[in-house]
């Protein structure tokens, strides 16, 4: 397999040379603030204006399963797949078909999605499920005859629709990896479908926050609504059943059918009618023609660990591994979480990675994405060079690396490890909340708008403000450059943390912050999750932050040297992650800035 590891003699180069950028470091961090010994990290800086974690949640503990996910309908479904002597994988496809009844917002069958997988003998695979371009599609299809964007149209309705990977994935992992059958790990989804769930409060806020593009995008469907009527004025409630009876005919398609159940047949039949009734681009041969791929895995050592992520199609992997390298030689644990040393040089690092994201990243069976060069030592020095401790570098006048001979919120991660130490990582997507709001008459799921992560003109931002090129503009089946990040970190050969996360833009950073939160600060998986975030993507060129993140010290640290802050209303991330102790028992962390659950035992 063609690994792209990085020699470890150019890192131990690197180290050396980031050395010496740091010897005029202003640290003002004066406190360590770890407390190792009892293994749970304790902040312990007198500052009050820092509240480290967004709640106290525990962590789950189990010994011989462990599932964290979006929901806590699917969490249960992974579990009871678990207990039933299912694998690692036969969890996962139970808990992505769950999620795409229970968490109609991201969990999907007409999306896409990464998964990375570590098999109990340390064998890692990772499969490229991401949606593609529809066979018709163009470079400009998002533009007006002058040659500017035209709003929306790649993000809601039947044109912004790539063409769906997720039950092909499925298909593909359960064929290699799957120990029960198909028809058991589908029938979770079926029963929910079509005997219904109870909403919790937060789908039920969802679904009636997005009832006006129901009734407008879906004219005469009561999908997700109470009544066909667009003036029914009711709305959805906790505890009230969703029965969704189209839906659960699908997903009988696809559990008798396998992969033809969706991509040939009626559902095709289905799909491709909903898509010339609204005017959209996917065809039955688009469908046919759609096979998800399996890629070698990305992997890189950092200090004691592997790090094992997904390679392009997604530009999260790629990222991930910049961002830790550019920070692995600064003494970021002595300097004490989220002090302002240890924030500036990782939104530096950020600031760098996603201006290479622009302009080197796209899908890798349409171009050249020089990935062993972007993680090398000696490429990263040279973007090192501007580093200033004294000011904050402009993103003006950062733009991507230089490369010889080179010529680019809504989603949902969820991590499962089995009694044997089987591991799935898998992050999928249908892009913005309910994607393009779509719904598939007569088939009941909502469509992706993954067509928006696609430059849709060289330099015009996406709906997350990302900037891309010509190495991710739209061509017929291509795949759209992802952000998304499903990772697993081995440490001395064995198994140690499955992460993940939704977020679009902010994805990678938030794992790289929750990784380098218990690898780097000592934190617990949970406290890590729990730990308030902070994000920087190059342009625009400011930093975000969750309320608290920052003491007021650090803010005027880091305003001082020009960096431009600001306080989020909202919060960054919702982590699903799975560490495995010293002991050997599982520690579930599920977020709980939202819904997710991690279930054990
Ligand atoms: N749709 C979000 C991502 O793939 O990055």
């Amino acid at each position: 397999m063609n690994k792209h590891v990085a020699p470890y003699s150019l890192l131990f180069l690197f180290a050396i040379a980031v050395a010496s950028c740091k010897t005029q470091s202003p640290i003002t961090s004066t406190t360590v603030n770890v407390n190792q010994s009892q293994g749970v990290y304790q902040y312990r800086d007198e500052d009050p204006t820092v509240k480290p974690f967004f709640s106290d949640r525990a962590g789950v503990t189990g010994r011989n399963g462990m599932v964290a996910s979006a929901h806590p309908e699917a969490s249960e479904v992974g579990l009871a797949i678990l207990k039933a002597g299912g694998n690692a994988v036969d969890a996962a496809v139970a808990v992505q078909f769950a999620l795409a009844v229970v968490y109609p917002g991201a969990g999907n069958i007409g999306g896409g999605g990464f998964m990375v997988y570590r098999d109990n003998g340390g064998k890692a695979y990772t499969l490229d499920y991401r949606e593609k371009a529809p066979g018709h599609a163009t470079p400009n299809m998002y533009l007006d005859s002058l040659g500017n964007v035209r709003p929306g149209l790649s993000i809601s309705g039947h044109l912004a629709s790539g063409v769906p990977g997720s039950v092909d994935g499925m298909a593909e992992a359960h064929k290699r990896f799957g120990k029960l059958t198909w028809a058991q790990v589908l029938q979770p989804a079926v029963d929910l479908a079509g005997k219904g769930f109870a909403l919790t409060e937060r789908d039920a806020v969802g679904l009636n926050r997005i009832k006006p593009d129901l009734n407008t995008i879906n004219p005469g469907k009561a999908y997700f609504l109470k009544s066909v009527m667009s003036t029914d004025t009711t709305t959805w409630h906790k505890g009230e059943l969703l029965v969704q009876a189209d839906l659960a005919k699908t997903l009988q398609r696809i559990q008798t059918q396998g992969r033809a159940g969706f991509y040939e047949g009626e559902t095709a039949r289905l799909l491709s009618e909903e898509m010339v009734r609204g005017k959209g681009m996917i065809t039955e041969e688009d469908l046919k023609n759609y096979h998800s791929v399996w890629r070698d895995p990305l992997q890189a050592k950092y200090k004691e660990y592997n790090v094992i992520t997904m390679p392009p199609t997604s530009s999260g992997g790629v990222a991930l591994l910049q961002m830790m390298r550019f920070t692995e030689s600064y003494p970021l644990r002595r300097w004490g979480w989220n002090r302002d040393s240890t924030v500036q040089v990782m939104i530096e690092a950020e600031r760098r990675v996603y201006a290479d994201r622009a302009k080197f990243l796209g899908d890798p069976d349409f171009v050249k994405v020089p990935v062993t060069q972007l993680i090398n030592p000696d490429y990263l020095r040279t973007r090192w060079t501007d580093f200033s401790w004294a000011k904050a570098t402009d993103s003006r006048a950062v733009k991507g690396g230089m490369i010889p001979g080179y010529e680019s919120l809504e989603t949902t991660h969820f991590s499962v490890v089995d009694k044997e130490g089987n591991a799935v990582s898998i992050t999928t997507t249908l892009n913005g909340g309910y994607g393009s709001r779509v719904v598939v008459g007569g088939a009941g799921f909502f469509m992706n708008n993954e067509m928006d992560d696609f430059s849709v003109k060289p330099g015009a931002p996406n709906m997350y403000g990302l900037i891309g090129n010509q190495a991710n503009a739209i061509a017929p089946n291509k795949r759209m450059l992802s952000s998304m990040t499903p990772t697993i970190l081995e440490k001395d050969g064995k198994l140690f943390m499955v992460v993940g996360t939704p977020g679009g833009s902010t994805i990678m950073t938030s794992v790289y912050q929750t990784i380098l939160n218990v690898i780097e600060h000592g934190m617990t998986m949970q406290q890590s999750v729990n730990a308030l975030k902070f994000h920087h993507q190059w342009l625009p060129d400011k930093t975000i932050f969750e309320n608290g993140a920052f003491s007021d010290v650090s803010i005027n640290a880091l305003k001082n040297r020009g960096y431009i802050l600001e306080k989020l209303s909202n919060t960054l991330g919702r982590m699903d992650c799975v560490l495995i102790r010293a002991d050997g028992s599982y520690e579930g962390a599920s977020d709980p800035r939202a819904d997710n659950t991690a279930r054990g035992y």
